[in-house]
């Protein structure tokens, strides 16, 4: 049997670049077990924290160390100078691109899972894993996935949209808008830049001075953001995977501590447990499974999506918060663990998923010339 050669790419730069790292060691792991060894060859790509693609013995080396490649000084100021004067683009493609039948492109954040590579990947005229352009940037953006899950008439939290040009360069608008903030949302909202991960730039506010510092502080990350009610809940979340005739997994819930799911609470060992399955009515799991579902069609998304919701248990109401396109994938991500007990081990889910891409692939069709 000829492998499938799988073109393992990762890193990025998002800051979740470490956690790219560990998702891609997880999945090279998962491809060298059992019947994925005749299955696929894996040719990695690591995309260092510059934009730069190297593939060969590089990305064998960082996947085996699962430490990000440092990047000497001189580099970090090449890259200013280039960004300045647009002289020199830091992209350039490895002869090696050419050689894979497959791609899994395993980076989260900007440039990874907000539809920037799936473009370059859709150009390239090679099955990848996971949504295409329209859906991994409509599930990146906070603002436009928001409108999209209303659309579809999916309950979720009272929102606002603000942009950063509101926030800094009118005085006379600034007021305005965090006068209809206070009235519309109230104490305590959490804002948010639209384009982010990871909790980063998020901060939950309780009074007007507050508020004022968050939206200059969102506004340094986004030129969009957010603005969001506060809302006491359970953190649950649902895997999905397939394409047109997707499943859902079974429930986990996210418990914590710390005043809201923030970056330290999420990436700091033992500040957050995941609880599979969540301990929930049976009524409610059947709710989320349902919307989570919903929310994945909504946006386009495809092969895998991990969807958020807030269960208001004081008054059984179910709202999502938001989909993932490329969620975190290492082996004690809350994706690959809610598909294990789900019955779906994780070598598994790894070689469904890149089944899904190519059966989801359909190539362009050369117009004949008259
Ligand atoms: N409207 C809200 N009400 C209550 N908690 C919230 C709200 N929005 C966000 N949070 C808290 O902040 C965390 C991160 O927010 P989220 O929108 O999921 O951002 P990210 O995309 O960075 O994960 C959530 O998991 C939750 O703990
Ligand atoms: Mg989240």
């Amino acid at each position: 049997m000829t492998k499938l050669r799988l073109g393992l790419l990762f890193g990025g730069c998002s800051g979740e670049h470490e956690v790219s790292i560990s998702s891609a060691r997880a999945i090279a792991k998962a491809l060298n077990t059992g019947e994925n060894t005749n299955k696929y060859e894996i040719l990695p790509f690591y995309i260092q924290k510059d934009g730069r693609w190297l593939a060969g013995d590089v990305p064998q080396q960082v996947l085996a160390s699962g430490k990000p490649l440092s990047l000497p000084n001189s580099e970090t100021s090449n890259q200013l100078v280039s960004a300045s004067s647009h002289s020199l683009s830091r992209w350039q493609s490895p002869s090696q691109v050419g050689e894979v039948d497959v791609w899994f492109p395993i980076l989260h954040g900007p440039n990874g899972e907000d539809g920037t590579i799936q473009g370059l990947l859709t150009l390239m005229q090679v099955p990848f894993v996971g949504s295409g352009v329209l859906g991994s940037a409509l599930g990146m953006d906070k603002i436009a996935m928001k409108m999209v899950f209303a659309q579809a008439g999916l309950p979720q939290v009272k929102y606002k949209a603000v942009n950063r040009s509101q926030i800094w360069s009118n005085p006379c608008v600034f007021p305005k808008i965090c006068d209809e903030i206070e009235l519309s949302l109230g104490y305590p909202c959490f804002i948010k830049p639209a384009n982010l991960g990871s909790s980063v730039g998020i901060t939950k506010v309780r009074s007007r001075q507050e508020l004022e510092t968050a939206l200059d502080n969102a506004a340094s990350y986004d030129r969009r953001i957010i603005v969001e009610a506060g809302v006491v809940a359970r953190e649950l979340e649902c895997a999905v995977l397939g394409n047109d005739q997707a499943k859902a997994s079974i429930v986990g819930e996210i418990t914590y501590k710390s005043d809201f799911y923030d970056y330290e609470t999420k990436y700091t060992e033992g500040k957050a447990d995941l609880v599979i399955p969540a301990a929930v009515p049976n009524a409610i799991t059947q709710q989320i499974q349902e919307m989570a579902l919903q929310a994945f069609a909504a946006v386009d998304a495809a092969g895998l999506a991990r969807v958020d919701f807030f269960y208001v248990e004081a008054t059984g109401e179910v709202l999502i918060n938001e989909i993932n396109t490329l969620p975190g994938f290492t082996a004690t991500s809350m994706y690959p663990l809610l598909w294990q007990h789900s019955g779906v081990s994780f070598p598994e889910l790894v070689d469904q998923l890149i089944q899904l891409a190519v059966e989801r692939y359909s190539p362009v069709e050369v117009a004949e010339s008259e």
